[in-house]
């Protein structure tokens, strides 16, 4: 059978990406193969498509896939024909603290991903979806749901009653939102339309800045919070909003650096970090455990993704210039 597969040309770019076909090849032991139905666009799958990160060799781009199991290999006990799997950002971190070389396996960047209709590869790169959920809402949370989940619940150990930032309207922050409103969190969320605002709000956002026309916000975070700040930032943007961050925070608060929307190098107000206590924790997305925790909590509560727009494999350059121009809310999921 020949699969339907999405290639990045080494350098990467838009007019570097070509519709071809690849092999299929069936389990060996311990492996699965997986009629894969679904992705969901990231900003990382941006940087590698559009050359920003570009691919040093010919790449299937897409970290997120999610689908359904076709075959099963020897010795698999943990999936059937027909399960509903969603992958894993790092196949090899399966548990405890990560190791160097599991940071260079990322599908659609260090590895093959999941720009096509079907991939065989070991079992434990996958766990089981959410039930009930569809192909597309299972793709979103590889990369944004895990990176939320992790910030929030893992990292930042989020209470009921405890006060989160997220910033923008992208798929993390959004995860963020509703992960920290089932956890009985107060929101404060920021964007740069009073549009998204609005759906913000309805999303259950507690208080809403417009970051654009507030240039200063993590002051007006803090006359939100009674001069005190948030418990947590879920910071996204990088060295245009750091600094703004660290005003935000309370005095010991939690800042997750996940993002770099506006760069990758920042100035940071040390003084400020010192005097107060601010707990600055780099992430990068999460373990197969956590994701398996994450699923739990997802069916015990219900919580689904925001997906904004479905775009067909074949119109993966289309779906990157649509999240490019910044119009999104939530995901943009490519359908398989
Ligand atoms: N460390 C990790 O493990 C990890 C995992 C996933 C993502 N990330 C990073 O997190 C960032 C967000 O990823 P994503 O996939 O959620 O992106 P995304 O879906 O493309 O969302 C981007 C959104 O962020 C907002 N934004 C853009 N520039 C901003 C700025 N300067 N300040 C504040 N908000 C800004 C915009 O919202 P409005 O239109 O509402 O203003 C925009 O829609 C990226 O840098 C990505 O690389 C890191």
């Amino acid at each position: 059978m020949t699969i339907k597969t999405i290639y990045v040309q080494p350098g990467g770019g838009f007019d570097r990406v070509i519709l071809g076909t690849s092999d299929s090849s069936p389990p060996k032991a311990g492996e699965i193969m997986v009629r894969i139905r679904a992705s969901s666009l990231n900003y990382h799958d941006y940087a590698v498509v559009s050359g920003m990160w570009a691919p040093a060799v010919t790449r299937v781009p897409m970290s997120d896939g999610a689908g359904e199991v076709v075959a099963v290999g020897e010795g698999v006990t943990e999936f059937s024909m027909g399960d509903h799997v969603v992958s894993t950002f790092f196949p090899t971190w399966l548990e405890g603290e990560a190791k160097v070389d599991d940071m260079g396996t990322v599908p659609g960047d260090g590895i093959d991903g999941f720009a096509r209709e079907q991939v065989t590869m070991p079992a434990t790169s996958f766990t089981r979806a959410p039930k009930d959920y569809s192909h597309a809402e299972a793709a979103t949370l590889t990369c944004a749901g895990l990176t939320a989940w992790r910030a929030l619940m893992v990292d930042g150990e989020l209470k009921p009653g405890e006060t989160v930032l997220v910033q923008g309207t992208g798929g993390v922050s959004i995860f963020a939102l509703q992960f920290a409103k089932a956890a009985g969190a107060t929101v404060i969320a920021t964007s740069s339309s009073d549009e998204k605002l609005d759906r913000l709000k309805a999303l259950g956002a507690d208080h809403l800045i417009n970051y654009r026309k507030d240039e200063t916000w993590g002051n007006s975070v803090r006359q939100l919070t009674s001069r005190r700040g948030v418990d947590h930032v879920i910071e996204v943007g990088g060295p245009s909003t750091l600094a703004q961050s660290m005003v935000a925070a309370r005095i010991g608060g939690h800042i997750a650096l996940i993002g770099i929307l506006s760069g990758a190098t920042a100035t940071l107000p040390l003084l400020s970090a010192l005097t107060r206590q601010l707990r600055l924790q780099g992430l990068i997305v999460g373990s197969r455990q956590h994701q398996l925790e994450m699923i739990q909590a997802i069916d015990d509560t219900g919580l689904r993704p925001v997906i904004d727009r479905h775009f067909p494999l074949e119109d993966i350059v289309e779906a990157f210039r649509y999240q490019e121009a910044n119009k999104h809310f939530g995901k943009i999921c490519l359908d398989i």
